[in-house]
C-alpha cells in the first residue's frame, strides 16, 4: 500500500517527503483553511507543494457547484502543474464533470465517498482515485473499516477502461485517524492510504519500539564504561 499525506502544510508535506516514504499528498478546503492561507494565494501554494513533491500526485480540491465550472477549475488547476489531481466530490454535478475530464486526460480524484454504489459510479465516470472515508464514520458511531471494505471488494470486482495503464482507478483511503486504520485499509488491499501528519506519526512510532531503544541504550552505556 501507498502512502499519501492528507495536508496543505508544507513543512509537514517536507518532513514527510523527507523520509522518503511519501507516493501523493492530498489536500482539501479545510486543510488550506487550516494553513491560513488566502483564497488568492490557494493556486500558487497548491503549485509550491507540487514542486516539493515533483512527480507526485497532489489533489487540490475544486469548490465549484456546476458541472462547468468544475471542469473549469479542473483545467486551470491541472494547468498549474503536471502533477495535480484534481478533487471534486461524488455528486450529480462532478460526474459528468470527471466523465470530461477523464477523456482530456486530467486525473480526478472522487471525494467524499462513503458508500459502495458512490464509489462504482466514481469508477465508471472515470475517476483516476477515489476516496472512501472512515474516520468520520467512526465519528458517529458507525463502522469505517467495515465500509471501507464493502467500498475496496465492491470496486476491485471489475475493471472500468480508464487509467488501466497507470493501474487504476486507485482507492485512496481517506479519514485516516489511527495505525489500525492503516493496517485494516492494507489487509483489505486498499492501494493508498491518505494519512494526515500526527497519524503518519504515529504510524512510525510504537511504545515498545521506544522501550527497546532504552534499553539497548542503557545497555551500551554499561558497554561504553567498560571500554
Ligand atoms: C481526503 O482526501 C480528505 O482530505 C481527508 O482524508 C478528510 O479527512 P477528515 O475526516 O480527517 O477531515
Amino acid at each position: 500500500m501507498k502512502f499519501f499525506i492528507d495536508t496543505a502544510d508544507l513543512d509537514e508535506i517536507r518532513e514527510a517527503m523527507s523520509w522518503g516514504v511519501l507516493s501523493g499528498v492530498t489536500t482539501n478546503p479545510s486543510l488550506y483553511a487550516r494553513t491560513g492561507g488566502k483564497l488568492a494565494d490557494f493556486e500558487a501554494h497548491m503549485a509550491e507543494i507540487c514542486r516539493v513533491c515533483e512527480g507526485l500526485p497532489v489533489s487540490a480540491e475544486s469548490q465549484a457547484k456546476t458541472t462547468e465550472g468544475m471542469v473549469e477549475d479542473a483545467r486551470r488547476l491541472a494547468a498549474l502543474a503536471p502533477n495535480v489531481v484534481v478533487k471534486l466530490p461524488i455528486c450529480e454535478e462532478s460526474l459528468p464533470a470527471t466523465h470530461q475530464l477523464a477523456s482530456e486526460g486530467i486525473r480526478v480524484n472522487m471525494t467524499l465517498v462513503f458508500s459502495a454504489p458512490q464509489a462504482l459510479l466514481a469508477a465508471r465516470a472515470g475517476a483516476r482515485y477515489v476516496s472512501p472515508f472512515v474516520g468520520r464514520f467512526d465519528d458517529i458511531g458507525d463502522d469505517g473499516l467495515a465500509q471501507l471494505e464493502t467500498v475496496v471488494r465492491a470496486v476491485k470486482n471489475y475493471s472500468y477502461g480508464y487509467w488501466d495503464g497507470e493501474g487504476g482507478p486507485e482507492i485512496i483511503t481517506a479519514s485516516v485517524r489511527t495505525p489500525n486504520h492503516v493496517t485494516q485499509a492494507a489487509l483489505m488491499g486498499a492501494d493508498i492510504a491518505t494519512v494526515p501528519f500526527a497519524a503518519l506519526r504515529k504510524c512510525v512510532r510504537h511504545p515498545l519500539t521506544a522501550e527497546g531503544r532504552a534499553k539497548f541504550d542503557a545497555d551500551w552505556e554499561k558497554v561504553s564504561a567498560g571500554a
